[in-house]
């Protein structure tokens, strides 16, 4: 594990680019199960959770090797094995496996897995799309002679359990009709990807029908992180106004920035790059939902310019319980106070600390807490950060920010 250490308060100016969607990335990886043949993925962004993604296609026989920036995966020859298990539990987008695996090989383990921890997260849709598909549950495994089109209904938008249900619709005979689906950005990314392959998938609004078909090779480029350029963002907001964050989905951050003015910030676009500047600290509430809502994986970042502002409020809609990482908060000074799924962020005087990463976004609240108060922090587990954050180091560097990074 490695640990950061921080001396904060300095004002950060410069470029930054952001990378290529973590949550756009993972489902793509696992969708490669289902082919036959090469695909070409560029913009993969290296980043811990997609190393662990690739090391889990590999242990099945797939082949991974770079060129010229772009990332080529064989999955010609995948042969049947049981996932290990210790790989499962690192990242939750192993549920994918579900799709993947019963597609390819009638048959997948239901591992422990992994990923943030912030709240119970069950899988009752991911199975219910494996049996709705003729799947049946055996000896804690899901298995089936052949998946069959089906219609499935969600209750909610789940996006891990529309992923599945495409995965799995994507290789079943005949024709599947899935309604309730999430439409996040990164489902379409995958949709998009699957078309590339043969695929026969129509989409409209929260409704897809899709017809199963042989894959071959395909290619995508993975569209940029949402979620880390919102963070860049709001550290820029927090150390003076002075980053230009480039290549941004500027289409898919629309609740995010009206959620940057509600809080005093004012915020301009120009092509794919986007820079903000704190103007009247103002005190607002934020309601996570669903895309195109306000993303949940945001909330943990704007807490802290809250408390560095005029106050605030969050709910959140998706994970109601997401708000363990106000307690790693408080140790910078952070002021708060969580009652029936909502916490009320104090003005606060934000000061320099120590806290462990309690997930991956709460994680970086703590960091970019931790660059702009004034003095020495320490951060540990930075490994859980790097999980989802390109090249983080590098990046902070040419912001200007004082920080070493220390094996532990
Ligand atoms: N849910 C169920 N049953 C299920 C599946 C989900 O009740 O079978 C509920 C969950 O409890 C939650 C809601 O549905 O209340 C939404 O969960 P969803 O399935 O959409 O989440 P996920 O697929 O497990 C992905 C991202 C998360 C992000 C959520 C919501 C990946 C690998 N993870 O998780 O990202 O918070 O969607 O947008 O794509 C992150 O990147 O830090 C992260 C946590």
């Amino acid at each position: 594990m490695k640990k950061i250490i921080v001396n904060g308060g300095k004002r950060l100016e410069g470029e930054i680019r952001v990378g290529g969607s973590k949550n756009a990335a993972l489902p793509i990886i696992f969708a490669c199960f289902l082919i036959n043949g090469v695909s070409e993925i560029d913009n993969l962004p290296h980043i811990g959770d997609v190393q662990i993604a690739l090391d889990i296609l590999r242990s099945f026989g797939g082949r991974v090797w770079r060129c010229e920036g772009k990332t080529y995966i064989d999955t010609t020859r995948l042969s049947y094995r049981a996932p290990d298990p210790k790989l499962a539990s690192k990242i939750r987008a192993s549920t994918y496996l579900l799709g993947g695996c019963l597609s390819r090989f009638g048959r997948c383990p239901i591992p422990n897995f992994g990923g943030c921890n912030f709240s119970p997260r069950p899988i009752d849709m991911h199975i219910d799309a494996c049996l709705s598909l003729g799947a049946r549950l055996c000896d804690g495994a899901v298995v089936c002679d052949r998946l069959r089109g089906a219609d499935i209904s969600f209750r909610l938008p789940s996006v891990g359990a529309t992923v599945n249900a495409i995965l799995l619709a994507a290789s079943a005979e005949g024709e599947t009709h899935i309604s309730g689906c999430a439409r996040e950005p990164h489902i379409d990314s995958l949709i998009d990807f699957l078309l590339s392959c043969g695929a026969d998938i129509k989409r409209e609004d929260r409704e897809l029908c899709i017809v199963g078909r042989e894959l071959h090779g395909g290619s995508i480029s993975i569209i940029g992180d949402m979620i880390e350029a919102g963070s860049y963002l709001v550290l820029s907001l927090m150390s003076g106004g002075g980053i230009t964050v480039n290549n941004c989905p500027t289409d898919h951050m629309q609740s995010f920035l009206d959620g940057l003015c509600d809080l005093g910030a004012t915020y301009s676009v120009s092509g794919s790059s986007i820079s903000a500047e704190l103007l009247y600290p103002k005190y607002s509430s934020v309601t996570t939902s669903p895309y195109p809502g306000f993303p949940t994986d945001l909330q943990p970042i704007i807490a802290p310019l809250m408390a560095f502002g005029a106050g605030g409020e969050i709910t959140d809609t998706v994970w109601r319980d997401r708000f363990g990482y106000l307690a790693s908060l408080s140790h910078f000074g952070i002021v708060s106070d969580t009652r029936s799924g909502r916490a009320k962020i104090y003005p606060s005087t934000i000061q320099s600390g120590r806290s462990c990463a309690p997930d991956l976004r709460g994680g970086m609240a703590c960091l970019i807490t931790a660059l702009s108060a004034t003095g020495e922090s320490e951060i540990s587990d930075l490994d859980i950060i790097l999980r989802g954050y390109e090249d983080l180091e590098n990046k902070l560097r040419t912001l200007g920010a004082d920080i070493k990074i220390i094996d532990t």
